[in-house]
């Protein structure tokens, strides 16, 4: 059995101050969650402040970017092991990135194996836009943004990445995929895509998240599907009622899977 993971992409929003509030209201309530994997990404500047909150506790951290080289004259730009040295998780290729700082699946993985060998566990997103969507695209969009992204890792690698399907038109807008659209995105485009590389046995093992417009009143629905493994959580990650409901959801969910398999 997957355990379900969910993690917050805090985006730009928080001060240093406004982070280490949120994540102390957070905390207590979270770790009681122990049958959940769980993380939180605040934008750079709140990493340090936050990852030490989070320390020996059950929320990890992670960052919303990075570069892939290892240092040098690239200004404004984030290296790999200046982010492993604070936290143990990286998201890569989300929507934003690719519609306004124009990443591309071929920096998508560079990025990718750049924070593997950082010793980063990755959260690789991938996600059809409204257009392609509505013309039925949603398949080859998804198989190229994986077969490109993820060129190149090995099984063994695979060990340490979670896909994260979002469609960009569930993205903020609160209108989410429905839990048997986005499973059959899951079940039978990404799975076997990563079967294909990776074996059936690391494939079964991975985890692919949902992300997009998940809110405490549909992240139970979601998360009990076959391979919704947890989510990609924005906007409903900024307040601690909501992120810690849709942490409760994916613990009750899990609860109920385990009985179900037992
Ligand atoms: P949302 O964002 O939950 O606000 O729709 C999801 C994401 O961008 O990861």
């Amino acid at each position: 059995m997957r355990r379900l993971f969910v993690a917050g992409n805090w985006k730009m929003n928080k001060t240093i101050a406004e982070a280490e509030v949120l994540v102390q209201e957070m905390l207590p309530r979270v770790d009681a969650f122990a049958n959940v994997d769980k993380a939180v990404c605040p934008p750079y500047t709140a990493l340090p402040a936050v990852a030490a909150c989070c320390k020996n506790t059950g929320l990890k951290v992670g960052t919303q970017n990075l570069y892939w080289e290892e240092s040098g004259a690239y200004t404004g730009e984030i290296a790999p092991k200046m982010v492993a040295e604070i936290c143990d998780y990286a998201i890569v290729g989300h929507s934003e990135r690719r519609e306004y700082f124009a990443e591309t699946d071929e920096t998508v993985n560079k990025r990718l194996k750049a924070a593997l060998a950082a010793g980063l566990h990755v959260i690789v997103c991938v996600g059809e836009t409204l257009e392609e969507n509505e013309a039925g695209q949603t398949e080859a969009v998804v198989t190229r943004q994986l077969t490109q992204g993820l060129a190149g890792i090995s099984e063994a690698q695979a060990a340490d990445i979670t896909i994260a399907y979002e469609p960009v038109w569930a993205i903020g807008t609160g209108r989410a995929a429905t839990p048997e659209d986005a499973n059959d995105v899951h079940k039978d485009v990404i799975r076997p895509l990563l079967a294909k590389q990776f074996g059936e046995k690391r494939a079964q093992a991975m985890r692919i998240q949902y992300g997009g417009s998940i809110k405490p009143d549909n992240a139970a629905e979601l998360f009990s599907m076959s391979d919704i493994d947890g989510g990609l959580v924005g906007g409903a990650s900024l307040t601690a009622d909501s992120f810690v409901s849709i942490i409760e959801a994916a613990s009750m969910v899990a609860i109920v899977m385990a009985e179900t398999e037992s």
